[in-house]
């Protein structure tokens, strides 16, 4: 089969299309043909070689998250899920092929109203953003900023905190136009990448839902009002400085939180229970998955680029 793989740790180019023999799947495991691949942010930090260390080596297929029909299984699986369509999340890579490998806890049938491009756009995302917001104890009414709005997380960050009843929902953005189609999304306020502008935004917020992270981490720390939460649920800016907590110590009278959020201490039964609801909200048009742009398998290296450009608003979708 056709698959894409890191063939050298370093910019986009190091992708390259290659014939491997394909995937048997194990017990447990179910064999699936995308239609859709998602691409995202942590498929280009494995290609850059910076999860070295964490056993992602070269020769690695990126690639956490397909939909498509499953068309094998393996010895212990129910054999109805063949023919099926469905959403899966392959874990360490492998999505980029014409066939991928799922453990059957990882997959959901996916309803016949939702395309697959949009199942692998919201399918990890709207579970980031139900649970990071969760994580914050956001309550309805209340006053939600979300930094780094424009990616797949911060766009369903966006639409979730409207319709669970916030009292306002600002974002962080790098152009006017953006803030336009975050403003179709739910957005009540926009702000530059900075926290600034939005002539009539709040003076502050009672939740940050943090998709960049990076050196300003901390100036956002000011926006929170008393009692306030910050979360961190990605840092495609880079590493907070590492006094950071210096400045939440600073802010000791204000009775601050900050939080770290990774989907991975969920429960698997409670995301599929989550990512089942979306679905269904999505397919009846109540939830958004935005698709920046879908490409062929093959041009794996044109998406990394347009990523690294930053300009993706949403997902890239890949399509074998
Ligand atoms: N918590 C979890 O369980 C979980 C799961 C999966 C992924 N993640 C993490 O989530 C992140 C990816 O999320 P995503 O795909 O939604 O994000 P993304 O699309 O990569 O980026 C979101 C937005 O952040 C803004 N941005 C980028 N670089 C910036 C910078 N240096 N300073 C300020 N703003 C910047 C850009 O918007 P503008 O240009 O409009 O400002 C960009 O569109 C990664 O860090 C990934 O590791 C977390």
């Amino acid at each position: 089969m056709k698959a894409v793989a890191i063939r050298a740790f370093g910019g986009p180019e190091g992708l390259a299309v290659i014939d491997v023999p394909a995937p048997v799947p194990a017990e447990g495991q179910v064999l699936i043909a995308p239609e859709a691949i998602g691409v995202g942010g942590v498929d280009a930090l494995i290609r850059s070689g910076a999860l070295a260390a964490y056993g992602f080596q070269e020769g690695h297929i990126p690639g956490g998250e397909v939909a498509g029909t499953v068309t094998a299984v393996g010895g212990d699986v129910d054999t109805s899920w063949i023919g099926r369509r469905v959403w899966a999340f392959t874990g360490v890579g492998g999505g980029y092929a014409e066939l991928a490998i799922a453990p059957v806890e990882e997959v959901l049938p996916l309803p016949d109203n939702l395309s697959a491009a949009d199942a692998v756009t919201l399918g990890s995302s709207g579970v980031v953003a139900h649970f990071g917001l969760s994580h914050a104890h956001f309550a309805p009414g209340e006053s939600v900023l979300v930094r780094g709005a424009a990616g797949s997380i911060g766009i369903m960050t966006v639409q979730l905190a409207a319709r669970r009843g916030a009292g306002a929902v600002a974002v962080t953005t790098s152009s006017a136009e953006r803030g336009d189609r975050l403003r179709e999304l739910g957005a009540t306020h926009v702000l530059d990448r900075s926290g600034e502008g939005g002539d009539d935004a709040p003076s502050g917020y009672d939740v940050v839902v943090d998709v960049v992270a990076g050196a300003d981490m901390p100036s956002f720390f000011a926006k929170l009002h008393p009692n306030g939460r910050m979360v961190a649920v990605g840092a495609v800016g880079g590493q907070p400085p590492a006094d950071f907590g210096a400045a939440m110590m600073a802010a000791f009278q204000r009775s601050l939180s900050f939080a770290t959020f990774s989907a991975a201490t969920v429960a698997v039964h409670d995301r599929r229970a989550v990512r089942t609801e979306q679905f269904a909200a999505a397919g009846r048009g109540e939830l958004r998955a935005v698709v920046h742009e879908l490409l062929p398998l093959e041009q794996a290296v044109l998406a990394h680029r347009k990523m690294a450009a930053g300009e993706v608003f949403g997902r890239i979708v890949l399509t074998p």
